[in-house]
């Protein structure tokens, strides 16, 4: 008897911190990333990890080389997409379930002042509609990711898309954490 009484206060109080734990994982919440050199990628994995999100990773099927990457070269792979607003550089993979997502942040290295065009390839892919996309990027020295904001409101204008921020590429999961709380 007393065996069976102590089950069942285990269990009541296991069903109790089950609900009243909050869950760290922000179940609704996407972070998806385009890396050509692994820059972005340590701050959207550090991202995702922070806040809880899922991470998705925009993989390009033909991958960049250091060639395509020299932008000292008008010929080469990312000067000519980058020359053509409409240019969509095919994405290998596609997110499943985009729907239950509410809030994306969008990470991307800055290229030519503003997001890579298969940026832009992800943005026109998904129905974004009453969703919040936000843009964060690494870069050289560009400081903002405020062009890239005006470029993805015109591409998917029915999503709410606040500036969002460049950061460096040792920026804290803390530092993230704070900036992000601001949509979660
Ligand atoms: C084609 C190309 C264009 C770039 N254009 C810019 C730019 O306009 N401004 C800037 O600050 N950095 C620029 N960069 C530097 C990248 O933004 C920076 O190295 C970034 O951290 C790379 O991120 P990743 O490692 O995730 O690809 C450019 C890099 C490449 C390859």
């Amino acid at each position: 008897m007393k065996k069976l009484i102590l089950l069942a206060i285990i269990l009541v109080v296991g069903i109790c911190l089950f609900f009243l734990i909050p869950s760290h994982k922000n179940s609704n919440t996407l972070v998806a990333y385009f890396s050509a050199t692994g820059n972005t990628k340590a701050v959207a994995e550090r991202l995702a990890t922070a806040i809880g999100a899922d991470l998705f990773e925009i993989k390009p099927e033909q991958l960049y080389t250091t060639e395509d990457l020299n932008w000292r070269d008008d010929k080469s792979r990312s000067s000519v997409e980058m020359a053509n607003k409409d240019s969509r550089p095919a994405i290998a993979d596609k997110v499943t379930g985009m729907e239950k997502y509410k809030t994306i942040f969008i990470g991307f290295p800055i290229w030519w002042g503003r997001e890579p065009s298969i940026v832009d390839t992800f943005v026109t892919s998904y129905d974004l509609v009453d969703k919040t996309m936000i843009p964060f990027a690494t870069s050289g020295s560009t400081p903002s990711t405020e062009e890239a904001a005006i470029r993805l409101r015109l591409l998917a204008p029915n999503t709410s898309v606040p500036n969002g921020a460049r950061f460096p590429v040792d920026v804290t999961a803390e530092e993230l954490k704070t900036w992000a709380g601001e949509w979660l």
